[in-house]
């Protein structure tokens, strides 16, 4: 099969397709980017800019594919109103400023007429979502920061989790954080606060160390975190942690966390339950940050905001029930809930 054949789906396997992909090159500043709208079912595609360098523009469209599809299970399980979509701008060097980079992706958001809603990701800011959203129509995230609200919905995931699985309470667990950043620190903080045993994992060593003061805990080095015993393995910053060469010695009981992709593979929830790891899957726990983004523009006040998110927890408890009395695994109990909402089946790729 030569290029000129090959179908846009054979790009990345994303079961059911994706519903828009927009590619983008904005001349006058050089920018290119790629938007992704992986199902707008429920209401527009909410999901994050990512600014980070990718080996080729075929690389960046089948990682916004698979991380749109991530936000339609994401938005579905959270049940709010919003489809899911995910963007990327490919860094370039060039002589373009941040400001004309983000007007210029800005522009191609605008020409969408609103079906997709951007939010700060990995490489973008509160601020740059401030720029998008002077010359697109509709933009999450310019002026409020979701990580606190992520990390107590991870906080209430993992306390169902432990509760449900027979683990324990929070004040029994060594917990351990893998990324001290805006909501691995927060994470952090919440945990020591409530009893929980706190191990610290950062390649920012003094990012690390001070977080491991702060929260009485003790820093491990971020190469021994897959070989490190702890009751909950928490991921809160790089993707694909749990992969072929650990998924058989993970000396953890649960994996519970805020990064997207926390399986390197999608089969590999079978292997964890099989060992008697508990996974819950990283699109349920992670979504403190969107039903925040939710709230603020549908006018919630703070506690009912918190209530929202801490129901994350309630949502784990369910699915893991719901997996016990199926023989489904929680990621396929999630993925039945969501599909159930949108009306057809969707499933994280492989
Ligand atoms: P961040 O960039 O503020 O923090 C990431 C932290 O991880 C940094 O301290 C960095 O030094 C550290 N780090 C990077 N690679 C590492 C490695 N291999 N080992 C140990 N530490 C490492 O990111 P943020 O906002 O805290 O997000 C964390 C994760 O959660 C990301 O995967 C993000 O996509 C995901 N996420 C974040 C949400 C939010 O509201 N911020 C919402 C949903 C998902």
């Amino acid at each position: 099969m030569n290029g000129a054949d090959r179908d846009v789906d054979d790009l990345a396997s994303i079961p059911g397709g994706t519903e828009q992909i927009v590619i983008c090159r904005d001349r006058a500043s050089g920018t290119r980017a790629v938007i992704a709208l992986d199902d707008t079912t429920l209401g527009p595609a909410l999901g994050g800019v990512r600014w980070v360098a990718y080996p080729s523009e075929a690389a960046a469209i089948a990682e916004v594919r698979r991380l749109a599809r991530g936000m339609t299970l994401k938005n579905a399980c959270a049940d709010i109103p919003y489809g899911g979509g995910k963007s990327v701008i490919l860094r370039e060097a060039g002589s373009a400023t941040r400001e004309q980079v983000m007007r210029g992706f800005g522009r191609f958001v605008a020409r969408l007429g609103g079906a997709y809603v951007p939010g700060v990701d990995m490489g973008t800011s509160v601020e740059d979502l401030a720029v998008i959203g002077e010359v697109a129509p509709d933009v999450s995230c310019d002026h409020v920061d979701p990580s606190p609200y992520t990390a107590l919905g991870v906080l209430a995931a993992i306390e169902a989790a432990a509760s449900a699985s027979g683990i324990g309470n929070l004040e029994d667990l060594r917990v351990l954080v893998q990324g001290v950043g805006h909501v691995g620190e927060s994470l952090a903080l919440r945990l020591a606060a409530r009893g929980a045993r706190v191990l610290v994992a950062d390649v920012d060593a003094g990012r690390a160390e001070r977080v491991a003061k702060e929260t009485g805990g003790v820093v491990v080095p971020p190469d021994a975190v897959s070989s490190t015993p702890c009751d909950v393995l928490a991921p809160c910053a790089a993707a694909r942690v749990v992969d072929e060469r650990n998924v058989g010695s993970l000396p953890c009981r649960a994996v519970v966390g805020a990064a997207n992709d926390i399986l390197a593979r999608r089969g590999l929830h079978r292997h964890l339950v099989e060992r008697g790891v508990v996974y819950v899957p990283d699109f349920v726990s992670n979504a403190g940050g969107v039903i925040q983004i939710h709230a603020i523009r549908a006018g919630w006040d703070e506690q009912t905001t918190e209530r929202a998110v801490l129901r994350i927890g309630e949502r784990v408890a369910d699915l893991l029930a719901k997996a016990a009395s199926s023989g489904l695994t929680p990621l396929e109990a999630a993925e039945e809930d969501a599909s159930a909402r949108i009306g057809r089946k969707v499933e994280i790729p492989s």
